[in-house]
């Protein structure tokens, strides 16, 4: 009896400690969960996420909520199409030779080998007077947008197509250039309006000036082509307001129409006011491999007088460290005839899908626009939200779309299909579209 007594008062004693401890434990573990340090402000600024995660999440839940849902995917513009063969067997060697003593590189120039340079230069550019050295090798034309927006700081405003790739918003909000989001668009951005009207170019005599301009030509999301005459306006436009023009081309091969460049630097002046940047991703299947580049011309230069030049180079040898060997040897490869004849087999297999989709909305009644300069086309739903339409032909036809307000508020009222997809993937969606739209007119 007394030894229960006692043991049960040690017992109480006990549990009281070990109350103790517990709560001095998750105190300590609260503590060291308290950083003391502060978000970046920029972030929370940042709608929803991007917009393919969201995508990607909403895909996500119509499959389980449908599992035996065979849905196509004409939403994020990723490619399909295995690697070329004389491609691919470039990398194979120049991976198999980094195994051997003679084959082995380690850390190359971050700038990208020199060869490559020189392909690039002359393969793209050398109608357009750009030199090997003003051509910078990269892991894609995304992460050189990123960094492009290092040299310029948190100060600059910027312009950009509305609608347009979310990348160039989304950075200049992380890099703290622009106030809240209002609702419609970021306060501070120019949302210079692209729709069927101005036949998607923007009308520049009503845009407000800015330091940056982003401008994409065939424009991601709505396929349209700036004409010569179109980029002679900008460009001058940029001249005349002492602005730097950030021109993405990274579909410029898609370009059949002869009138629109497929360089911003075949416009004279250009040189003295644009960044080009420009990728494999599109061309050669590059999506996953990771291969682009971006030209900074020697005669841009700042306010001060001192050359942009100089400055990338700075953010390339310190913030990156050179494309992979592997893959750069990849790129050499595309720009060999052979190479190139499989490049353009790729871009027209993708193009004959663009075709397909676009003849089947039209002959359904939308109004459709791009698709013949562009891996995209651009389906106009006047009237009903974007994500709304979305959210209909995933129901309908189990197929991801990418909302138009994805890429800014004229966006609203369009949905991007893209042409990226096997034959069979594209004949199948469009099977669906005209058995779930065909009825419209
Ligand atoms: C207009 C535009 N620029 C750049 C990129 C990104 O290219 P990369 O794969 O080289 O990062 C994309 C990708 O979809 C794009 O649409």
């Amino acid at each position: 009896m007394q030894l229960n007594v006692r043991s049960t008062a040690s017992g109480a004693r006990s549990s009281t400690r070990s109350r103790r401890m517990t709560a001095v434990v998750q105190a300590v573990a609260q503590r060291a969960g308290t950083i003391d340090v502060q978000r970046n402000e920029n972030f929370g600024k940042l709608r929803a996420g991007y917009l393919f995660p969201e995508i990607a999440r909403r895909r996500k839940a119509h499959q389980e909520k449908n599992p035996d849902a065979k849905i196509i995917s004409l939403g994020i513009g990723d490619t399909t199409e295995p690697l070329p063969k004389y491609i691919a067997d470039a990398m194979a060697k120049a991976a198999a030779g980094l195994a051997t003593r003679e084959g082995y590189s380690g850390y190359g120039a971050e700038q990208g080998q020199g060869a490559l340079r020189e392909a690039v230069a002359s393969t793209f550019y050398g109608h357009a007077g750009r030199a090997a050295d003003e051509i910078f090798i990269s892991d894609g034309s995304k992460c050189d947008i990123a960094r492009i927006q290092m040299m310029f700081g948190s100060k600059p405003t910027v312009a950009v197509q509305d609608p347009s790739y979310p990348v160039y918003v989304d950075t200049s909000v992380m890099m703290g250039m622009t106030g809240d989001h209002n609702g419609t668009g970021f306060d501070g951005i120019e949302y210079m309006v692209c729709n069927p009207d101005n036949h998607f170019f923007p009308d520049l005599s009503k845009a407000k000036r800015t330091d940056i301009i982003f401008f994409c030509s065939p424009n991601n999301p709505t396929g349209a082509a700036a004409t010569r005459a179109q980029l002679t306006e900008l460009v001058n436009f940029a001249r005349k307001n002492g602005s730097i023009l950030v021109y993405d081309a990274a579909y410029a091969l898609y370009i059949s129409n002869p009138d629109c460049p497929k360089t911003i630097y075949e416009i004279p002046g250009a040189d003295e006011v644009a960044i080009e940047t420009c990728s494999f991703s599109k061309y050669a299947g590059f999506t996953g491999v990771r291969l682009g580049w971006t030209v900074v011309p020697k005669a841009l230069k700042y306010a001060n007088g001192e050359p942009v030049h100089a400055d990338w180079n700075r953010v390339m040898t310190t913030c990156f460290n050179g494309a992979s060997n592997i893959v750069q040897a990849g790129g050499l490869a595309c720009l060999q005839p052979e190479g190139l004849k499989e490049m353009n087999a790729m871009i027209k297999f993708y193009k004959e899908n663009a075709q397909i989709l676009k003849t089947t909305f039209t002959e359904m009644g939308f109004s459709v626009y791009g698709g013949d300069d562009a891996p995209y086309i651009w389906v106009g739903f006047p009237g009903k939200p974007s994500w709304d339409v979305f959210a209909e032909i995933l129901e309908r036809c189990n197929i991801v779309t990418t909302p138009g307000s994805g890429f800014g508020p004229a966006g609203e009222g369009f949905v991007r299909a893209s042409a990226f997809g096997s034959r069979e993937n594209i004949l199948e969606a469009v099977r669906r579209f005209k058995e779930a739209y065909g009825k419209r007119n």
